[in-house]
């Protein structure tokens, strides 16, 4: 028997994908599931995206790019970060990956030794501690709760650093809580981050413009901590690109060539294609690409007047990104319709099971008292699936 490697042994299958594809395999045998499990924008590509590929295409850009990305896509990007973020990046600072996902395996695997300590806020996007263990890393989590809107203080920072601690790693907006750090949370954590000078960041800023709120505030901008950070952005999020696979990563100069070095030998350059057609995406204005945003936003309001009377939820308004993250800790320890609950897990498959409402649980974001609900799904969907929640639990029995 030819046994696996210790490395993929230590990995686990994401619950995001347990969790959908159960709901798909259900829908397979003819039950009507609502599946708001993935976290992908359920709109088209933009057609001037689209016709920028077709282009590249017909323009023959068929061939390997340069490992970092072809230097136009660089320029682009080093521009938005410009004009978006108020950020400086130099074209040889930037790498552009199959997804803001390489992006953050490059880094992990430029900087991990084996035991060095990668710090998480809980809740966490799910893929995180799988990465840091396939790197060789170790995790450390910093709790956070529905009481502090999902988010980490300096403090708690302050508190989990140790001499063995080489990277802080965190999303915001964050997957799957819906929070993000204002300027003034992110002063206060980059004045910690200044006393570590060793202490990489990965600031993980994919669902940028998926806030609500306000324009986007990147740590990246605090000089202090310039040879710190590494900025990771990508086209999935706002662009609806998912399928596309391109993301990238801005660091200082001193890692850049690192980050090249690892991906040139593991994939090199990003599609092509996709690459052509970023440069059009990242060169048009925003706004044009408002509307997803403005449609995220009507659905998260509908969702939020419902979700709110569901009985044992406590839930915040989601602030940015796609998703809703309530607490549903009352039903811990419960039997309902006759199944325990020992976990967010175990809730998400009841309402699989009861409701035909497709969710995750928050064990694998680190949090088993959350489940996670994504809205990036229809009006109606989104209407339907919380008509059944209210039914199954208003009718639950509860022991
Ligand atoms: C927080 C976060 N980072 C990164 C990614 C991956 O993005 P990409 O499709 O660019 O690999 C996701 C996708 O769900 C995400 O939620």
């Amino acid at each position: 028997m030819i046994k696996f490697s210790e490395r993929l042994e230590r990995l686990s299958y994401s619950q995001t994908f347990v969790m959908s594809n159960k709901a798909r395999e259900m829908k397979a045998s003819g039950i009507d599931v609502i599946s708001l499990t993935l976290g992908e924008p359920d709109f088209d590509v933009p057609d001037v995206i689209k016709k920028a590929a077709i282009q590249a295409i017909e323009e023959n850009y068929s061939h390997y790019s340069p490992v970092p990305g072809f230097l136009e896509l660089r320029k682009a990007i080093s521009n938005k970060l410009k004009r978006d973020n108020n950020l400086e990046f130099k074209e040889s600072q930037i790498c552009v990956s199959n997804g803001a996902k390489q992006a953050i395996v490059n880094v992990l695997g430029a900087l991990l030794n084996d035991g060095d300590e990668v710090i998480l806020p809980v809740p966490y996007w799910v893929s995180y501690d799988e990465m840091v263990k396939l790197m060789g890393g170790s995790s450390v989590f910093i709790k956070t709760s529905y009481a502090t809107d999902f988010k980490m203080t300096a403090e708690q920072l302050e508190e989990a650093i140790t001499p063995n601690t080489k990277i802080l790693l965190y999303s915001s907006p964050c997957n799957p809580s819906g929070s993000y750090y204002t300027y003034d949370e992110l002063k206060a954590l980059a004045e910690v981050i200044a006393k570590h000078p060793h202490l990489i960041v990965i600031s993980d800023e994919i669902y940028e413009y998926i806030n609500y709120e306000t324009t986007h505030k990147s740590i990246a901008v605090f000089p202090e901590i310039k040879d710190q950070v590494v900025v990771i952005n990508g086209m999935s999020k706002g662009y609806a690109m998912t399928g596309w696979r391109l993301g990238y990563s801005a660091a200082p100069e001193w890692l850049a060539p690192a980050l090249d070095k690892i991906q040139g030998q593991m994939t090199s350059g990003a599609n092509s294609v996709a690459q052509r057609a970023a440069i059009t995406a990242l060169e048009t204005d925003p706004k044009e690409f408002r509307y997803m945003v403005d449609a995220f936003q009507s659905r998260r309001n509908l969702v939020y007047y419902r979700m709110k009377t569901l009985p044992g939820f406590k839930v915040l308004l989601p602030k940015s990104a796609f998703y809703f993250y309530p607490d549903i800790s009352f039903y811990l320890g419960k039997t309902l319709n006759g199944t325990k609950i020992n976990n967010a897990d175990d809730f998400a498959m009841f309402l699989l099971e009861t409701a035909h409402v497709g969710c995750v649980g928050g064990v694998s974001f680190g949090s088993p008292e959350c489940v996670r609900f994504s809205y990036a799904a229809s009006e109606s969907d989104l209407t339907k699936a919380m008509d059944r929640l209210a039914h199954t639990l208003e009718n639950a029995v509860i022991s």
